[in-house]
């Protein structure tokens, strides 16, 4: 089968239909189809949180067209919102023009935090337990063998002083711990708990947190694209591609300057990182909490993208973001979907993993900037609100698309209108 990710009319085909597609493109067995017709059971969901009473489910659709450093993908994505899967499989099209997204990451290094109070001299205490490095390294990495074995474990300490806290003077100790293919933060945590009273016993302080940080600043994902401006171009809409280049690089100016505009920005982005990360079971909250602490780093919120121009005139996006997600470790291979969403994407380290979703981010942000520069946001969403619309009044089959589109031909997407249609051309077949 020819593996292209290029799949021209994919959203045409039934659920079933795709997913047969996709059975295809990534070998899944049979078993593994049925698991993700069937989904998270009770059963499984009572392993993973507590006083389980069911499960909740999201839909999980396929965004085609990626291809990232010359390789093909199927990007999972769980998410409640439309446009989405279509905005990042559309913006995919149009970076493919230009040889899809070339992608990079740092070492899965994460930080744990281990706070030290009642230093009376906070420098001293910061000499000795660097002078400790060794000790408390060899301490850490006792704690996780596997990981150590894997090529994984503590590689650094740092020393912060925090002069001036609402609880007085503080210091505190980064472990440096590479988290190879595992989020981490288990195995962080548990790292910063054991060294805690060596860190006592060294400094002289008195250990209160022991927790990892989510500003994962040295656990970072490039993603790069350039797009020919012909391959902009909306004619049908009357926006040449130049319009269309420069609309996405003043939309994008915006977010540069202005934190509030940043934020819906980079909600859009979150759009594409989030839908992915859910997908692969991963802790959205976490790269969530990351993404907006990268974005404030220099002091001012700001964009997590770049948008412009290079000397032949080609758009030029990039986006860096940190991305601590696993492929090994917490719901990733428990979560049965999760695990299928996994073997799609067929990514063979986190690394990886973190390096399409940065690529996914950066799709959805172009998709978001390409509509609002140029038609705006709203005539996509509506077609694809219309579609759930006409289903929650009733209409079932390929009903739904016909109410639809009625729907949008009369620029009334409501729940009332929609119930009329229904009746009516129910009423007429
Ligand atoms: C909506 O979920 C996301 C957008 O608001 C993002 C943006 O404004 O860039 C469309």
């Amino acid at each position: 089968m020819d593996r292209s990710s290029r799949l021209s009319g994919f959203y045409q085909y039934s659920p079933e239909e795709r997913l047969r597609i996709v059975a295809e493109w990534a070998d899944l067995t049979e078993d593994e189809v049925a698991t993700l017709r069937q989904g998270l059971s009770v059963a499984q969901g009572d392993k993973m949180i507590e006083n389980v009473v069911a499960t909740h489910g999201l839909p999980l659709g396929i965004a085609v067209n990626f291809l990232i450093n010359g390789r093909d993908y199927l990007i999972p994505m769980a998410i409640e919102e439309p446009s989405v899967v279509a905005g990042a499989s559309y913006a995919a099209r149009l970076a493919r023009a230009g040889g899809g997204f070339w992608t990079e990451s740092t070492e899965p290094e994460m930080i744990g935090q281990i706070q030290v109070l009642g230093l009376d001299d906070l420098h001293a205490a910061r000499e000795r337990l660097l002078a400790a490095r060794q000790r408390l390294l060899a301490l850490a990495n006792e704690q996780d063998p596997v990981i150590v074995r894997l090529g994984g474990g503590a590689r650094e300490l740092e020393v912060r002083l925090l002069d001036d806290t609402p609880a007085g003077p503080m210091l505190i100790l980064h472990l440096i711990y590479d988290c190879r293919d595992a989020m981490g933060a288990n195995t962080v945590n548990t790292a910063c708990e054991a060294l805690a009273p060596l860190v006592e016993e060294i400094s002289g302080g008195r250990v209160r947190l022991r927790i990892l940080s989510n500003l994962a600043d040295r656990r970072l994902a490039r993603a790069r694209t350039v797009i020919p401006v012909e391959a902009l171009a909306r004619p049908e809409d009357g926006f040449s591609g130049e319009d269309v280049a420069q609309g996405i690089v003043e939309a994008w100016a915006f977010a540069a300057a202005d934190p509030y505009r940043a934020a819906t920005h980079n909600k859009g982005i979150m759009n594409g990182v989030d839908a992915v990360v859910m997908a692969t079971g991963n802790d959205w909250r976490a790269v969530e909490a990351g993404a907006h602490a990268y974005a404030a780093r220099s002091g001012r919120y700001t964009s997590l993208t770049r948008w412009g121009r290079d000397a032949e005139g080609n758009l030029v996006g990039s986006i860096e973001l940190p991305l601590a997600v696993g492929i090994v470790g917490g719901a990733t291979r428990v979560h049965p979907t999760a695990k299928l969403a996994l073997k799609i994407l067929g990514v063979k380290s986190a690394r990886e993993l973190a390096e399409v979703i940065a690529a996914a981010g950066l799709a959805q942000n172009l998709a978001a900037l390409r509509a609002l520069a140029a038609e705006g946001i709203q005539r996509g969403h509506m077609r694809l609100h219309a579609r759930q619309v006409a289903i929650a009044a009733g209409a079932s089959g390929e009903l739904v698309e016909r109410v639809a589109a009625r729907l949008v031909a009369e620029g009334q997407v409501r729940l009332d209108r929609a119930a009329e249609i229904v009746a009516e051309l129910a009423s007429g077949e």
